[in-house]
């Protein structure tokens, strides 16, 4: 297969991250006979800096001409102290997944046989966790109107939804449910939020379109609380925007560190793989970042090109890292670890 694949590295340790995946993506296509052809474009603060906005039209471009774009991460440590910065990279990012109408983030939430015990929480309660939170990425308090008042005194955001942004991603998750064990909650705060009580009605009048799901509606509070109490309670989850990026941060200390976890975000045009961390400016620069979110986005990607084999390979080389103990220092618990880079090599090598 050739596969066009926009490359927006991004900041932080977002190059670092995205250059393990690349080591990864092009020993798989070298194994089975693949043709990617990477196509970088600037994003986040690198972008700002270059031509003063975080998602530049030829970056656009890039991507809607591209088969999928790898993401690494946006985010710089210089603007978020300044409340009055006309331009942020974090913008970079909301634009492009409104550009490239990515209104499904799908945030699976699993966990490694090797790595249970490193996870805060208790091996009975999560071993065996394996749930998707499918969160509404383009609408939203996110996306909705905004401003000051009173002199700047007063703020306000505002989240707003349709029935139609609600039923397409409902769909998503019915759709997803159905392919899984059938079991769908609707995550919201319908007991005190007008946007969630559209969610709610929506959400049930579609019901009758799928009768063999099992619906339950939760509210997030509650939610937040079960999920890490009795996470294997949950299969797929639909939430708007905010709850959703809440609750997926929540999600990932089961499976024992932030760095482990992809995602996929699609819609309406080129389908996006990324991380669900951020750019960790800490450690940016050093070789110490957990690239295997980002590899293991990359395996997302090729699964949902219907090559199911090259993804299972990635996990599989994932999974051996781990047990091995060939891993960064956010796992290594004081032993011995590994640079992002050797980790990367280690798995190009080791497919
Ligand atoms: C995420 C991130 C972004 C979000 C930020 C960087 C704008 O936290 O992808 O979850 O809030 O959506
Ligand atoms: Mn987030």
């Amino acid at each position: 297969m050739k596969l066009n694949i926009a490359l927006l590295a991004g900041d932080g340790i977002g190059p670092e991250v995205i250059d393990q995946a690349v080591k990864v993506s092009d020993a798989i296509a070298k194994k089975y006979n693949h043709q990617i052809s990477w196509k970088p474009a600037l994003t986040g603060a690198a972008a700002i800096d270059a031509v003063g906005e975080p998602y530049p039209d030829d970056t656009h471009e890039v991507c809607a001409n591209a088969d999928a774009v790898l993401f690494g991460a946006i985010g710089h440590p210089r603007f978020d102290n300044d409340p009055s910065a006309k331009v942020r990279p974090e913008q970079g990012l909301l634009k492009m997944r409104q550009k490239l109408g990515l209104f499904a983030n799908v945030r699976p939430t699993f966990t490694f046989p090797s790595l249970i015990d490193k996870s805060p929480l208790k091996r009975d309660r999560i071993e065996g966790t394996d749930l998707i939170i499918l969160r509404e990425l383009t609408g939203g308090v996110y996306f909705g109107k905004r401003g000051r008042e009173d002199n700047g005194n007063t703020a306000y955001d505002t989240m707003t939804y349709t029935r139609a942004e609600i039923q397409r991603l409902a769909k998503k998750g019915f759709e997803m449910a159905m392919a899984r064990s059938k079991k769908l909650c609707c995550v919201d705060k319908a007991n005190v939020l007008e946007s969630s009580r559209l969610w709610r009605e929506t959400v049930q009048a579609m019901e009758k379109d799928y009768p063999e799901v099992e619906v339950s509606y939760e509210f997030v509070d509650a939610v937040a609380m079960r999920l890490v109490q009795w996470p294997k309670a949950y299969d797929v989850i639909i939430t708007e925007n905010l709850f959703g990026d809440i609750l997926t941060d929540e999600a990932s200390v089961i499976s024992g560190s932030m760095g482990l976890m992809p995602s996929a975000s699609v819609g309406e045009k080129t389908k996006l793989y990324e991380p669900i961390h951020g750019s960790y400016p800490q450690a940016a620069g050093k070789d110490i970042a957990n690239p295997l979110a980002t590899v293991l986005s990359a395996a997302m990607l090729f699964e949902d090109f219907g090559l199911q084999q090259e993804a299972d390979d990635i996990r599989r080389v994932v999974n051996k890292s781990l047990a091995e103990g060939v891993v960064t220092e956010d796992l290594s618990e004081g032993g011995k670890s590994y640079k992002t880079s050797e980790v990367g090599n280690w798995l190009a090598e080791n497919l």
